[in-house]
């Protein structure tokens, strides 16, 4: 009888996603394995909630963006006063006879992957790491990342065009919880002439500057990249079930707060004139749709290899992009801990701002 590979995908969706499921599927079944997809993530391992894909099953989803499997933010391990449900999901695991588990996920569902390993009673695990952020270490890049910097940028070239018609402020939100990597790369790329990071403190009267040289210029407009996770935050925010504070819409505190400067600073040019300060929340628009190219390869080639790292029993161990190729790191290495912007990688971006 064929061995089985359980797969889950967890946490917040990436584009690429499926392009790893199609690439665990298709190697897995040509290497005479049989694949079997969890349903959302952890909650499909603790109600034994499994599927078997066909070759059928993953035709062409390279191409889509989401997870066909669904996904969740389910802990299996305790969290914050959640009970420990480790115990169900070895038993979820058991009932459903396979030989190995592949987690896609990012450093929760990793963090998760990792216990399981190390707790003994299910240890033939292997990771894959995955998300938007590109905020886990151990990888030079997560698949999921380069589509959100492109859509990211797409709107800034498009935003671009609307706030220099109406003379305006316009203060874009990009997801990153921990880490600035999305709005620094799509704030270059899309040329914002303010980027602010969780990483880099920053002082309003020097956004305020920028704004007054640009206007005093005849630039006339300014774009400002905001990372959603500069938001200050505080115990009385909503979390979710491992405890991460739910973050977006900071941009609206920035934009209020510019408004509020440039009615008490700035002179209007003409009567009529309006100083007007605007913020847009990219969201969720930056997780949806088709992946590019680089994460449909990049996603593809991480299936691929975790197949075989099943084959080499490497549990314990992603599957990292590191250069141009895909090597093995044990799962310790890559959680915990978030990988940020390095200080370099900001003063490189630095010097095109507030032109
Ligand atoms: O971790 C990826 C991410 O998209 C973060 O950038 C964002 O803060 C979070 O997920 C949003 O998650 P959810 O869709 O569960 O609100």
């Amino acid at each position: 009888m064929a061995q089985k590979i359980g797969i889950l995908t967890g946490g917040g969706d990436a584009p690429g996603l499926n392009a790893v499921i199609r690439g665990i599927v298709v190697n897995g079944i040509k290497s005479g394995y049989e694949v079997w997809g969890f349903v959302d993530g952890w909650a499909g391992v603790l109600n034994a909630n499994a599927r078997q894909l066909s070759l059928d099953d993953v035709e062409d989803i390279n191409r889509e963006g989401g997870t066909i499997i669904g996904t969740s933010r389910t802990p299996i391990f305790p969290k914050k006063g959640s009970p420990d449900r480790s115990g169900e999901a070895v038993e979820g695991l058991k009932k459903l006879g396979l030989h190995a588990l592949v987690a896609i996920g990012g450093d929760d569902t990793l963090g998760e992957a990792d216990r399981l390993y190390k707790d003994n009673r299910f240890p033939h695990v292997i990771g894959v790491p995955k998300t938007i952020d590109n905020d886990l270490k151990a990888t030079d890049y997560t698949f999921g990342f380069n589509t959100a910097v492109e859509i990211a940028t797409q709107a800034f070239d498009r935003l671009h065009t609307t706030t220099k018609s109406h003379h305006r402020i316009m203060v874009v939100e990009i997801m990153g919880r921990h880490a600035g990597w999305m709005t620094l790369e799509s704030g270059m790329a899309g040329g914002a002439h303010v980027i602010l990071t969780p990483e880099v403190k920053f002082d309003m009267n020097e956004v305020y500057q920028v704004i007054k040289r640009r206007y005093e210029s005849g630039k006339g407009y300014t774009i400002v990249a905001v990372a959603e996770g500069i938001e200050e935050t505080d115990e009385s925010k909503e979390t979710d079930a491992f405890g991460n504070i739910k973050l977006g819409g900071v941009c609206e505190t920035i934009q209020e707060r510019i408004q509020e400067w440039l009615d008490a600073n700035m002179e209007k040019p003409y009567p009529e004139f309006k100083f007007e300060a605007r913020s847009v929340r990219l969201g969720h628009l930056q997780r949806g749709g088709a992946p590019t190219a680089f994460d449909r390869i990049l996603g593809t080639r991480l299936g691929v290899q975790a197949v075989e790292f099943v084959k080499q029993e490497k549990w314990g161990h992603m599957v990292s992009l590191q250069g141009t190729e895909i090597k093995a790191v044990k799962l310790e290495e890559a959680v915990g801990e978030y990988k940020t912007v390095p200080e370099g990688r900001y003063e490189e971006a630095r010097i095109f701002l507030g032109l």
